[in-house]
């Protein structure tokens, strides 16, 4: 039996860009998107050629794209370049040495700006330093670091010596840290001292200790460094051999580093996210394909220009900060703003204050941030001068329509264009999003593929949808940025993203055309929840449950929330000896943050006596998600071993 999904928004508005944006935008029809996209499915090998040498190559590729052995891809083989001297060389004689590169600001008001020829220079001398402390081409390197300039220069500083970095977000717990590091076999770590949030001093450095203290054979085989920023004065403790001050270092080292010439396909980075089941998996991210698809993603969404002050803000530990803070804008020459703290620290106004302090062009945010500046108050937007804004951006999840107009009307004072970016950590780049200068935006939409993009929506069997019904979301076509597999389980990779429909890539998302050919993006249709718009496992939550004493079976499924798009409730069933009680519940969301971090920390720990199975085992999610959610029961219950037991969760 195929089956598609239903789809329950109904949303008729449309925004098209004002003729003042239109008239000075890249691309400012719809005839001339159609024209170039046509032309980048028609002939993707003379589209991407073209773009790919808009970046400087070291030794230029002879072949496009090798996609013989699918899915394993091969883009622009033959080349050879490096991924910092894309960002960093490239502007030093084009006329960009002394622009602003990145215009920092810290929690507590502290400011610091990088020209390009600064920044050049600091990474030189990173990577300077990393190299003495012995890190070389193809090692792998952990950054635990908290949103300052050193971070961003850390990523830069591996790539230069061709060193592939992990960048492990600031909020995850001591053990997911263990894990990344296991699963990439990391030899060094770039860590801080500590980092600012919410007015408190983040002791980052002590979460690696802690992390790395469970390490086996760390003094063998395993991380022979530990690099410590000093950001605070926070205290740390010390493991002398292993740990070095990054200050101490740079002391050492001068600011002559040529870039290490790298293959097209050699790897850039690991990045970690979370998929069914309950082993993080690091995408791996290759060279000259991600730094072509940033490139020019960065350039055509944002409509970038040459005096834009560019603010992403996102934290590098996610790809959306890898590739719209880091790789993508400064492959561009932009400027880009970077604030290492929280929204509403010290007052819920912090980020309008900033666009105004330093004439933000472009913001590009997260639903769940504006739902949060929502539910905060429009006093707290209204102090602030956001007239230099010309363009908005949302990534992470669906937008709620409500949110989308309250960001157009109050944010971009009803001017400046919404792109509503859909992508993933896998996808590398945005791949479905309006063109500001084009398209009539609908609240909620992301509208239509990017260059080189070619999606369909499928019933389960593979057979396109007809008319607006939902669907899964399939990707036709290979792309420069598309990952190249999942760090040491190419099967898995095989098996995740290219066999539910033969020949395509499978996102994992559900998603409709209406009548227009505007998509609409509903959500996972697989066990991952949408946190704030991070990405968490249903699997790797119940695991981190049961793997307390007092669990004996654990499932997760989300909850509708007005500000974190969806919440995370547990329904646990307790070991024999074990009562439940109200310690208990703050005793194991404490232990699932332990776990995995505080961001999978459940909003909601129930007890239930048993959990809702099929004759065969399997826990009924579904239902489960009803019940979360406190609706009705819907859908067939026949395949329900016991009615009983689901009666039992609702009252309870
Ligand atoms: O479900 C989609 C949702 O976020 C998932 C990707 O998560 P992650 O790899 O963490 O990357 C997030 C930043 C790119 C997708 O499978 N998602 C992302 N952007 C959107 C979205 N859902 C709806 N609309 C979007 N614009």
């Amino acid at each position: 039996m195929s089956t598609n999904i239903d789809h329950v928004l109904h949303e008729d508005r449309s925004f098209p860009p004002s003729e003042a944006f239109r008239s000075a935008a890249r691309i400012s029809s719809e005839e001339e998107y159609d024209a170039i996209w046509r032309r980048s499915i028609d002939d993707p090998d003379g589209f991407w050629g073209e773009v790919a040498r808009q970046i400087p190559w070291i030794k230029p590729f002879d072949q496009v794209l090798d996609w013989s052995d699918a899915p394993r891809a091969k883009w622009f083989g033959g080349g050879q370049l490096n991924a910092s001297a894309v960002c960093l060389d490239q502007h030093l004689i084009s006329g960009r040495k002394d622009k602003t590169a990145i215009l920092w600001e810290g929690e507590p008001g502290d400011q610091v700006s990088y020209t390009y020829a600064e920044l050049h220079d600091a990474v030189c001398r990173f990577a300077n330093v990393l190299k003495a402390r012995g890190i070389k081409k193809g090692d792998r390197v952990a950054i635990y670091m908290p949103m300052i300039p050193e971070l961003a220069m850390a990523t830069l500083a591996c790539a230069r010596i061709g060193a592939i970095h992990s960048v492990i977000f600031g909020g995850f717990s001591a053990s997911s840290i263990r894990d990344r590091i296991e699963d990439g076999s990391c030899t060094a770590v770039i860590t801080s001292d500590g980092g600012w949030r919410r007015g408190k001093v983040l002791p980052l450095k002590d979460v690696v200790d802690e992390a790395l203290a469970d390490l086996p054979g760390s003094d063998e085989a395993g991380v022979h460094t530990v690099l410590v920023v000093k950001r605070t004065e926070n205290d740390v403790a010390w493991h002398e051999g292993r740990d070095c001050w990054y200050h101490d270092e740079l002391a050492k080292v001068s600011g002559e580093c040529p870039p290490e010439p790298m293959e097209s396909e050699d790897t850039l980075f690991l990045l970690y996210t979370s998929g069914s089941t309950g082993k993080p998996k690091g995408i791996q991210h290759t060279t000259g394909g991600y730094m072509v698809g940033t490139y020019l993603t960065t350039q055509f969404v944002f409509d970038l220009r040459e005096d834009d002050i560019y603010w992403c803000t996102a934290d590098v530990g996610w790809i959306t900060g890898h590739s719209y803070i880091v790789y993508g804008p400064l492959a561009n020459g932009a400027t880009v703003v970077m604030y290492e703290g929280a929204p509403n620290q010290p007052h819920p106004g912090r980020f309008w204050e900033l666009i105004a302090k330093h004439k933000v062009t472009i913001l590009y945010t997260a639903p769940t941030a504006i739902r949060a500046f929502m539910r905060w108050g429009d006093e707290h937007v209204d102090k602030h001068d956001l007239s230099s804004l010309r363009l908005l951006g949302t990534v992470g999840e669906p937008i709620n329509p409500e949110a989308w107009i309250w960001y157009r009307q109050k944010i971009g004072g009803g001017r400046c264009p919404i792109v509503d970016t859909w992508w993933q950590t896998e996808t590398g780049g945005i791949m479905m999003t309006p063109l500001p200068g084009v398209s009539a935006t609908k609240p909620g939409s992301c509208m239509k593929p990017f260059f080189g993009v070619d999606p369909v929506i499928l019933d389960s069997d593979g057979v396109e949808v007809e008319g607006d019904a939902g669907g899964y979301l399939a990707l036709r076509k290979p792309w420069p940025s598309m990952l190249r597999g999942i760090w040491g389980d190419y099967e898995r990779f095989v098996e995740t993203y290219w066999s539910k429909f033969k020949g395509m890539y499978f996102p994992g998302d559900g998603a409709r055309l209406d009548k227009d050919g505007c998509t609409w993006i509903m959500g996972r249709v697989d066990d991952v929840l949408n946190v704030s718009g991070h990405r968490l496992s249903t699997m790797e939550i119940e695991s981190a449950l049961v793997s307390h004493g007092a669990v004996c079976e654990a499932a997760v499924v989300p909850r509708p929330d007005e500000i974190t798009g969806q919440a995370i409730v547990a329904f646990v069933s307790l070991a024999g000896d074990a009562s439940k009680s109200d310690e208990l519940v703050a005793e194991l969301g404490a232990h699932v943050s332990k776990e995995i971090g505080k961001l999978a920390r459940p909003a909601d720990i129930r007890f239930a006596d048993a959990l809702p199975k099929t004759r065969s085992g399997k826990i009924m999610r579904r239902l489960l998600k009803d019940v979360a959610a406190g609706r009705e029961i819907a859908g067939d219950t026949t395949t329900l071993e016991d009615m009983s037991v689901i009666e039992s969760l609702r009252d309870g």
